[in-house]
């Protein structure tokens, strides 16, 4: 039987992805073979040109803080990056997640304190066995935040 999105909503669960630093090495195809890889396992790109809705043209960017704030939060198996909007930019302040061997997930509309939320999917993302982002337990901000989620390389409708 085929499993939908809003089945596993039903269940509590909600298909997701991402984190570990080094346990794989790159091949060709995008995949990562049993070496060492420098990869992470799952990569956390916060948008740092992000501006909140109200804020002054002039006043330094909130997304900046936002990634750094997620970086000093971030554990060691998982690689946090800013990177020049995520074409996102109506629902400021955005973040994806994504895991090397599974789904990518953007987020918007997130606060300036979301950094221990991003972590916290990040580690959900990390741990699942299916790729994907677990609903049960997953931060409100990620819930409520929700823009997209892309499959990943290996994805195949069953
Ligand atoms: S400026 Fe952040 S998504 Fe475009």
């Amino acid at each position: 039987m085929r499993t939908h999105g809003t089945d596993r909503v039903e269940r509590g669960e909600h298909p997701d992805i991402s984190t570990t630093e080094g346990t794989a090495s790159a091949s060709s195809d995008g995949g990562c073979a049993p070496a060492p890889c420098a990869t992470p396992g799952i990569t956390l790109f916060v948008c740092t040109t992000c501006r909140t809705p109200d804020a002054p043209a002039d006043a330094p960017r909130a997304g900046a803080a936002l990634v750094e704030a997620t970086r000093a939060a971030a554990t060691g198996d998982m690689a946090v990056k800013g990177v020049a909007c995520l074409a996102n930019c109506k629902r400021a302040l955005s973040a994806a997640l994504v895991r090397r061997d599974g789904w990518t997930y953007l987020f918007g509309d997130l606060g300036t304190e979301a950094a221990p939320d991003l972590i916290e999917g990040a580690r959900l993302l990390a741990g699942s066995a299916d790729g994907l982002m677990p609903w049960r337990g997953r931060p409100e901000a990620l819930k409520r935040g929700m823009v997209a989620r892309i499959p990943p390389f290996t994805f195949e409708e069953p």
